[in-house]
């Protein structure tokens, strides 16, 4: 293992004023996507929407690398530049979902672990291959009556360090993504409750399987109400518990925390990465490793139609702008504004 090189490339992913796109979509999440714009969810569909994505001019400014499903690795530009060679002449870092999706977690109903496991490092040796430099392992925490069991994360978090240390093994940074969900009726306190026991258990987990940390960036939810809780916590009080929780939780060693926007609004997404920034003196890079906050509203703009490119790709760069305005806790108002 060289530890240098993913360093480097971990290091890479959080350079100042940018961040992460999570364009890794699974068949049936990216089918939900479409489905909500009216677009079939067919290769070719696939393939265009995220060639316009990836095309987008001025986006290497704020996004140092993209998260790819196993598919879009594949695949190339209408002229025949794969995906990975477009990025890379970008500056762009390509990476790859690596794990196959939550499934039931047998005795536990309410409860998933993520799967992946057998022949991922062949997986991952051919990832690599064909250009991803890093990877991600997405675990699912769902928050309610009696839920999360102590087995529900101890589960996620070995499968996690076991998929980390295999993504080491072959050159990979590995992207731990713990995700304690905001779907619930629950407070910002037991948010904060779940969300710290689960990254105590990921780095113990870490630490066993002889993960080294420099070399790896986290990727976790932010301390949030549930969605369904009567009192909603403000852009500083989520700021405030996230960062209390991850200096309480998360190793220095790490150098980066890149969190998901897990169904916030895109705004609301970058108000509280702005606000979390502001508080500054954290021993990590706080940036952003959005999926639906950077993709929603360009979706929506984009509809199916190659006609619609030029403007949905202006909405992408207003949001990557905005975000990387965040990673310096400079994001206003009127930047909203300016772009309308
Ligand atoms: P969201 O930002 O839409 O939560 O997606 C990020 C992601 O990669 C989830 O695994």
């Amino acid at each position: 293992m060289n530890t240098y090189e993913l360093e480097s490339v971990a290091q890479a992913l959080v350079p100042a004023g940018k961040g992460i796109l999570a364009a890794d979509e699974g068949s049936a999440t990216i089918k939900k996507r479409f489905d909500s714009i009216n677009v079939e969810s067919t290769e070719a569909n696939r393939r265009a929407y995220r060639e316009m994505l990836f095309t987008t001019p001025g986006t290497e400014e704020f996004i140092s690398g993209v998260i790819l499903f196993d598919e879009t690795l594949r695949q190339t530009t209408q002229e025949g530049t794969p995906f990975p060679e477009l990025l890379a002449n970008k500056g762009i870092i390509s990476g790859i979902k690596a794990d196959t999706g939550p499934n039931d977690l047998a005795g536990f109903p309410g409860e998933t672990v993520t799967e992946g496991l057998d022949g991922l490092r062949e997986r991952l040796t051919e990832f690599r291959d064909l250009g991803a430099k890093f990877g991600k392992w997405r675990a699912v925490i769902n928050v309610g009556d009696g839920l999360p069991t102590q087995c529900g994360i101890d589960s996620n978090a070995h499968a996690l360090a076991r998929y980390a240390a295999l993504c080491q093994e072959v050159g990979l940074v590995p992207i731990v993504e713990p995700e304690v969900l905001m779907e619930g009726s629950h407070t910002i306190k037991r948010c904060e409750e779940v969300t710290e026991t689960a990254l105590k258990r990921v780095y113990s987990e870490l630490h066993v399987h002889r993960v080294v940390l420099e070399g790896t960036l986290l990727k976790p939810n932010m301390v949030l109400s549930g969605t369904n809780c009567p009192v909603q916590a403000s852009v500083e009080e989520v700021a405030e518990a996230t960062v209390r929780c991850f200096r309480r939780s998360v190793p220095a060693a790490v150098p980066g925390v890149v969190f998901l926007s897990g169904g916030q609004s895109a705004k609301l997404a970058t108000e509280h990465l702005n606000a979390m920034n502001a508080i500054g003196n954290c021993p990590w890079e706080l940036s952003f490793s959005y999926g639906r906050a950077l993709q929603g509203p360009t979706l929506e703009a984009w509809g199916g139609n190659a006609a619609n490119a030029s403007k949905a790709q202006k909405i992408f760069y207003h949001r990557a702008r905005c975000n990387s305005a965040a990673r310096y806790g400079k994001y206003t108002q009127q930047m909203e504004a300016l772009a309308a």
